[in-house]
């Protein structure tokens, strides 16, 4: 039940699929006897050099897989040299997460039809030193996820006797989910008083319809530091978030989870690239689950790469080590397969290393 929260995607899972395999449809073309002994992996965002090209993209309940999920995945991201990204539903308030991993966390924050949320949302983010916001633009709508509807895996989730065999088969996991201090929204209160149960169903299923590019720019007026404004999948859209007053685009289709007929983010990445056309950096998540995948977003336009679901199977192994190892992969794969493209610097790859099929 829980690793299909995880995995899972909406619906039919096609744009899910999309993601990881017009990824490996991409061909990197090699090339030889080019001098590749120094490699320089390093991205630049925001005037901060980042060791790692691939952070860590915002995701909410990580406590339900482990308790400190957060902290162990934001530690992870600074021991790499790259960035975490708190999600607004997470179960670890984000001071804490902050403070664990100082000068490496975003904030992730969304449009709620309460406005006053939004503005205790950006005076937490400023107390607790947050440089860049980073807004989730594509969750005005929800979409179904099939596999949780088949699993009871819902807000108004009562425990059925499949979920009940499902978690006893999980000793380890059921011990740490039933004796862990669960706050299921770390940060959200309504007045000062944590949300009860029933105002944080309400607070996950009410969308806010009727946000706009005008609630960017509300946002631009009061936020001090960065706009990244996420779920960017239509070169228009880009052009609109800049002119609201973003600092960059983050290219996603949320891994699949929201909308299920739409391309995977590789396929609609040239396009915004060159919409943006280096005004702001591009970011970009969806798929990547191998070093050659980072070299090829690199190539389509991408600034800094992303990744969900990879690092939270390396923290749910083993914390922060098991997280970071993953993070540690990829940019060693990254390394790889750069130098066999005969290129050196990863930040100035183009199109010249994608081959012909
Ligand atoms: C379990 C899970 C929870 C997520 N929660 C959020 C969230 O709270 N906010 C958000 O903007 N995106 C969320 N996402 C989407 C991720 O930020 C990201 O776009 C996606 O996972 C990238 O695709 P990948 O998993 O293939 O790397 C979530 C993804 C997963 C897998």
């Amino acid at each position: 039940m829980v690793m299909d929260f995880l995995d899972g995607g909406a619906l039919d899972e096609i744009t899910l699929r999309a993601n990881v395999g017009d990824l490996s449809a991409v061909r990197l073309q090699q090339r030889v006897l080019r001098e590749v002994s120094e490699m320089d992996l390093s991205v630049s965002v925001f005037g901060t050099t980042l060791r790692t090209p691939v952070g860590i993209a915002p995701m909410g309940l990580m406590s339900l897989f482990r308790p400190d999920a957060d902290v162990a995945l934001a530690r992870a991201a600074q021991a790499a040299g790259t960035v975490f990204v708190h999600s607004a539903w997470s179960g670890t308030p984000l001071r804490d997460v902050a403070a664990a991993a100082p000068g490496s966390v975003w904030s992730q924050m969304t449009f709620w039809p309460d406005a006053r949320l939004v503005e205790q949302h950006l005076q937490r983010a400023q107390d607790a030193g947050i440089e860049v916001l980073v807004i989730a633009a594509d969750v005005s709508v929800s979409s179904k996820r099939d596999r949780d509807l088949r699993n009871g895996f819902t807000m108004e989730a009562r425990p059925t006797p499949r979920s009940v065999l499902n978690a006893a088969r999980r000793p380890r996991w059921l011990l740490n989910f039933l004796t862990s201090p669960r706050v299921a929204f770390g940060d959200q209160s309504v007045d000062g008083n944590p949300m009860n149960l029933k105002q944080m169903q309400e607070f996950m299923e009410h969308e806010n319809t009727s946000a706009t590019w005008r609630d960017v720019e509300r946002i631009r007026a009061l936020w001090p530091g960065r706009i990244v404004v996420k779920g960017i999948v239509s070169p228009d859209d880009a052009r609109a978030a800049i002119d609201s007053g973003a600092d960059a685009v983050y290219v996603s289709n949320h891994g699949g989870r929201q909308f299920d007929a739409q391309p995977s983010t590789v396929a609609a990445l040239p396009a915004i690239a060159g919409a943006v056309d280096g005004q702001v950096p591009v970011l970009v998540d969806g798929g990547i689950r191998r070093g050659s995948d980072i070299v090829a977003m690199m190539a389509l336009g991408a600034s800094l790469c992303l990744v969900g679901r990879p690092v939270v199977y390396g923290a749910v192994h083993s914390g922060t080590a098991g997280a970071e190892h993953v993070l540690e992969i990829l940019a060693e794969e990254a390394s790889v397969a750069l130098a066999f493209t005969g290129t050196t610097i990863l930040r100035n790859v183009d199109r010249s290393v994608i081959a012909p099929t």
